[in-house]
């Protein structure tokens, strides 16, 4: 169990492109009143990014700094922070591209848990209420249920979210009022509604035209910039709007 400070392995790596500065939002609920700053330097590699200087500080610096990851390569979704202001993935933004100091927080809208960890569960309870899977009647089928590219491509973009809750994180509407579903359930939602396969459309589009719904949304596009996967998380928004109102999509 490390102490926040406490040295956590020995040999540090050299630096061999310099370093860069950290200035890490820090939280322990166990001792602190209050979030806090602190500040850290971690070498800078060729081709380093964020989670590798977070690393370093984990690693060599001090071990009782918490943040989550897994895959590291933008795909499990777990290590979405605020970095410089804009939500990203801490193993997809370089180094080299945020500057000689870099201010990493927790995404916004969240409950904090720990330092860069935030509470996942209202973000998962919306997603889970829009049922984030496929819906169909009748019998079993005998065989695949059949689709033609195009049907495929309506709902393609959608596909790609990992549930990493930048977008949700980023946007001001969710800031100020939890209750709205927020821009990844409405993404989810999106890739059922939109899939000729599912018949529960007609559910989730009524839940999603209620108060919290996607008539909250303001479309700032935060949440498009956040997105680590590049959907247009802003145009899925528009187009759930639309179909709820009917309109030719
Ligand atoms: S650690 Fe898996 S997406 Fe970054």
């Amino acid at each position: 169990m490390f102490q926040r400070g406490q040295r956590a392995q020995p040999d540090a790596p050299a630096p061999t492109a310099g370093t860069v500065r950290l200035r890490i939002r820090r939280y322990d609920p166990d001792r602190d009143p209050e979030p806090h700053w602190e500040t850290y330097q971690a070498p800078r590699q060729p081709g380093d990014r964020l989670l590798d200087a977070l690393h370093h500080v984990k690693w060599y610096v001090d071990g009782s700094l918490s943040f989550r990851r897994s895959c590291a390569h933008g795909v499990c979704g777990s290590d979405a922070m605020r970095v410089n202001g804009v939500n990203r993935l801490a193993c997809k933004v370089l180094l080299k591209d945020l500057g000689d100091e870099v201010i990493v927080e927790p995404i916004q809208g969240l409950p904090l848990a720990k330092d860069l960890i935030v509470d996942m569960e209202p973000f998962f309870a919306s997603y889970r209420a829009v049922m984030p899977y496929l819906i169909t009647a009748g019998h079993e089928p005998t065989r695949e249920r059949l689709q033609s590219p195009e049907q495929r491509d309506r709902y393609d973009d959608t596909t790609k979210c990992i549930l990493c809750a930048a977008c949700t994180g980023s946007c001001p509407v969710y800031w100020v009022d939890g209750r709205y579903v927020g821009p990844a359930t409405i993404v989810n939602a999106h890739r059922f509604i939109f899939d000729s396969r599912d018949t529960a459309a007609g559910e989730r589009l009524e839940i999603l035209k209620g108060r919290d719904g996607v008539f909250r949304c303001r479309t700032t596009f935060n949440c498009t910039d956040a997105c680590p996967r590049g959907i247009q998380v802003t145009q899925a928004i528009i187009e759930v709007r639309r179909a709820i109102v009917g309109a030719q999509i």
